[in-house]
Formats: C-alpha cells, structure tokens, sequence
C-alpha cells in the first residue's frame, strides 16, 4: 500500500516546540467482535490499513516519537508499523487487561517530560487540527489530562466524561456504570487523551483493577488525578473523528464516512463530480481542481489527474496519472505504472498497466497496453493487444510518435513500431516496424468468384450421406 505524503507543517506537534509529543498507539485488542482472520488494525480504509491512518496523523503531527503497544504473537502489526514508519517503538502487553495495562506496558519506553498523546489503533477519522485543538487545551490550563469527547448518534458502548459545574473533567464512567442522567447529557470519551508525561507514570500505576472485567481502565487516570488536585479538561470533536472500529459494520461506516469527507473536500478544491457519492477515493489520490468525474469512478492508491481531465463513469484507477485535458473512460481500468499524457485518450474497455502514453496519443476501444510506450499523437486501434507475457517474463512494446496500429493487432513483444509507421488491421506482429513504414502480417484475402452455390451443393451433399447428423445441420441452419 501507500507510503506516508510529505507533511511540511510549521512547529512541532502543537505549534509549541518546546512541549514535545510523544504519540502512543494502542493495539494490543485482539479485535475479536471483526471475526477476520485479519489483525483488526490491518484492515483497509481507503486503501489505507487502519493503523496505517494513526501513524499517519503522527508524522502529520510531527510527533518526536511513536510507540505502538502490541500484543505478543502480532508479527503481522509489527512488519506493517516498520514498513510505514521505520523507528517506531514497540511494546508488549503480555496479557490483553485492558486500556490502563497496555500504557502500563508501555512506560519505560515514553519520555518523562512534554506530552503523552493516547491514540488508538481502531480510531482512523481523526484529524491532526483536533489534535492540535486538545494538546492546546492540555497545555494552557496546565491540566494532567486532556480527554477528547464526541456526541456520536450512536453512544451506546463509549465511556462517557463528567464534568464538574467550571466545566472541568471529574471522571470518565464506562457505559455499563453510567446511569441515565449521564448517558443523556454526557460527551462520549473518543479514547485519545493528551497526559503530561511528567504524572503519566504516577497515574498509571495507581489504577485499580476493574474487578468484574478483570481489567484495568486507563480511564480511571482521570479520577485519581482530580483525587490528587491536578486538574482535567475535555474537547469536543466532530463525533466522526471519534469514530472506533469494533466491527466489520463499523468499518464498513467508517469507510463511508472517511469518503464523504474526502468528497466534500474536494468538491470544496473545485472537482467537479456529478454524483460525489458514487465516487471512490484512495486516501493518497491527487484530484486537480477542475478535474471532471462522472459517476460511478473507483480510485485506488497512487492515482494524480491534473487539471481538466475528464473521467467517464465505470472507471477503475489506481497507480496512474493522467496528464491534463486526458480523456478516461467510461468503461477504463487503468493499472499501476500507467501514464497518460495532455489530451490522450483511453476509451472503452481499455486495460493499461505500466503503460506510457504520451501527449494526445489515442486506445479508444478494446485493448490491452501493458508494459509500453506509446509516442505523441500514436492511434491504437480497436482490439489491439501487447502480448508483453509468455507464461515466465514480461516483455516490453515501444510505439513511436504518430504511428497508426490497425485494429485488432497482435503486438508479439518485445517489439518495436517506430514513429509514424502504419501496421494493418489484424497484423501479429513478431518483428519491429521501422519509421515511416506500412506493414501487414497477416493471411492474405482469397476470394473465387461465383463459388458459393457449388460449395453449398458440396457440403448438402456430404450432410445426406451422413443421416444421424443431419438433423443438427439442419438446427444449425435455422430450419430446425
Ligand atoms: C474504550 C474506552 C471507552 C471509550 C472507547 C472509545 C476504556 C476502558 N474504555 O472502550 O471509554 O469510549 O474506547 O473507542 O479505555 N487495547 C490494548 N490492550 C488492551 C485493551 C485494549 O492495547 O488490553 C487497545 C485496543 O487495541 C484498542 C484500544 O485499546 O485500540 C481500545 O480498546 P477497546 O477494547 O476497543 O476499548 P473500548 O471497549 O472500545
Ligand atoms: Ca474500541
């Protein structure tokens, strides 16, 4: 999948350089409610794996360090942590005892001053601004805690954070102990925390044991911190960015709401979709403001379309960039490695994969383009195909500028048609084509003329002569 953009943000985490974050990310849930062979934290969204989207907000953060709390046995987390984000930290919770005991896990690899920011590995909507907005409110009110809430049509199963009259934080009461006026009234606790890492330590380990779960909640930091004076405070998000993944259902909403945010974003830029909603976005897509897309267009990761390019409905792309003006579509599915110049044109059932084409070069109609280049204003007719593969390698096809590839043509690769040359309809071509040259490489046309009712004669003749199976000639000639 993708690597991580360039994020050029000025300052450190939260605009203050002197109060370092250190991010940690909670993984060790088993994430047993996905069903899914799949670790809960690799599943995609937008293209993207679940913990990918949190380390991700990490880099966007500038955080000085990222530690991600795994369960033993979690190789598959581990290989995806090193691959996105080399150098992260990773600690084990040997047993899974809930939120409290996988930051436990984690604290002789955290720094002892700055700030702790707690996020999860099952809450990929959130955003860097609302970061911002809690390691601020941490921070000016000198709070030990800082807790982001959230209003979620849906409460039922989130923590929710009571707070006393000044509007400070006292405590944070899981649902099952919430009692009604609470779950009325009350924010839902998103699981991201901001905590002074200097106190981290203290509250950690002075969190009980929930008896009847057998866990123990770092929720509980809240109240022992009120207990020891120091103060707490809450922020509210959009509720989407609190948004958790315990469920095949709820990733499923997630992706839904990740898409119409990017929708609406970039309908915002200035790309035009005529049905947004029909519309799927990777979360790396480089879309130029006015782009046009039609309905029904699928993006995969990698994908840039410059300005004015238009996207006919029933698209696939991804790897690809398509230069300004380019016409895709519909009915396109562009692989990795395919590029598409200014005003070329890739038209119905097209298939491209590591396909160069140049400016204003045209495949209108039924073909496959793999592993070549095609020049400047090259014409590629109707059910042409590069056989770029013969069962062990790939091979290479190279089309110069201006040539004209007649219809239905083989392009037996590796092999050459040089620039401006012409090859006739149905040609397979095993050798190169110089410049400026007209090749055909194909049966030549006979015709007798006048032989059709002698054949006719000949071949009713042979039918007779063969009984069992005339009545199937005759089905086959419509007269059955
Ligand atoms: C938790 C909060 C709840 C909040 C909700 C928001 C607690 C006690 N409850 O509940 O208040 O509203 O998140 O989504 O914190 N994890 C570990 N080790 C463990 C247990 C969990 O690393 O032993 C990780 C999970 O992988 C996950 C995160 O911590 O990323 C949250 O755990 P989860 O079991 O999903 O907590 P919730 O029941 O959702
Ligand atoms: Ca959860």
């Amino acid at each position: 999948m993708d690597d991580f953009p360039d994020h050029g943000a000025e300052g450190g985490a939260d605009g203050d350089s002197d109060d370092a974050v250190a991010a940690l990310v909670l993984a060790a849930g088993q994430g047993t409610r996905m069903r899914s062979p799949l670790a809960k934290v690799l599943h995609p969204l937008a293209g993207r794996s679940l913990i990918g989207h949190v380390l991700a907000l990490a880099v966007e953060l500038r955080c000085a360090e990222a530690v991600v709390v795994l369960a033993p046995g979690m190789d598959t987390v581990r290989a995806e942590v090193d691959r996105l984000r080399p150098g992260t930290g990773v600690a084990l919770q040997e047993r899974p005892l809930g939120t409290g005991d996988a930051v436990a896990a984690a604290l002789d690899r955290l720094p002892v001053e700055g700030t702790v920011l707690v996020l999860f590995g099952d809450t990929p909507l959130l955003t860097a601004a609302t970061v911002r907005r809690l390691l601020r409110a941490r921070h000016d009110a000198g709070a030990a805690v800082a807790v982001l809430g959230m209003r979620p049509p849906n409460p039922a199963g989130y923590g929710r954070l009571r707070t006393a009259e000044a509007g400070d934080l006292v405590d944070i009461v899981e649902d099952r102990h919430a009692d009604a006026d609470l779950k009325r009234d009350a924010a839902c606790n998103s699981g991201v925390m901001a905590i002074d890492a200097a106190r981290l330590g203290e509250l950690v380990r002075a969190i009980p044991l929930q008896p009847e779960k057998g866990e123990y909640y770092l929720t509980d930091i809240v109240r022992s911190a009120v207990r020891r004076g120091w103060r707490c405070v809450a922020v509210e998000a959009p509720w989407i960015e609190g948004h958790g993944v315990n469920s095949q259902a709820q990733l499923a909403e997630a992706e839904a709401l990740w898409q119409a945010r990017r929708r609406a974003a970039l309908l915002e830029e200035g790309v035009t979709m005529v049905a947004p909603e029909t519309v799927w976005l990777a979360v790396d897509c480089r879309i130029a403001p006015g782009v046009h897309i039609a309905p029904h267009v699928v993006f995969g990761p990698g994908v840039e379309i410059e300005a004015g390019a238009v996207i006919h409905s029933f698209c696939h792309i991804e790897g690809a960039r398509v230069a300004a003006e380019a016409v895709v579509g519909p009915f396109a599915r562009l692989r990795p490695g395919t590029r598409v110049g200014r005003k070329a044109r890739l038209g119905n059932f097209v298939e491209t994969k590591n396909a160069a084409l140049d400016d204003g070069a045209k495949a209108n109609h039924l073909t496959y383009l793999g592993d070549c280049t095609i020049g400047a204003g090259a014409n590629i007719g109707a059910g042409t195909i590069t056989c770029n593969y013969d069962g062990f390698a790939k091979y290479r096809t190279s089309i110069g500028e201006g040539a004209f590839v007649g219809s239905n043509t083989a392009l037996v690769a590796p092999v050459a048609v040089g620039a401006g040359a012409i090859v006739g309809a149905g040609s397979v071509l095993t050798r190169d084509v110089p410049p400026q040259a007209v090749t055909v490489a194909r049966a030549e046309t006979k015709t007798r003329e006048e032989a059709a009712a002698g054949l006719r004669a000949r071949l009713q003749a042979r039918s007779r002569a063969r009984p069992e199976t005339r009545s199937d000639s005759r089905r086959e000639a419509g007269k059955g």
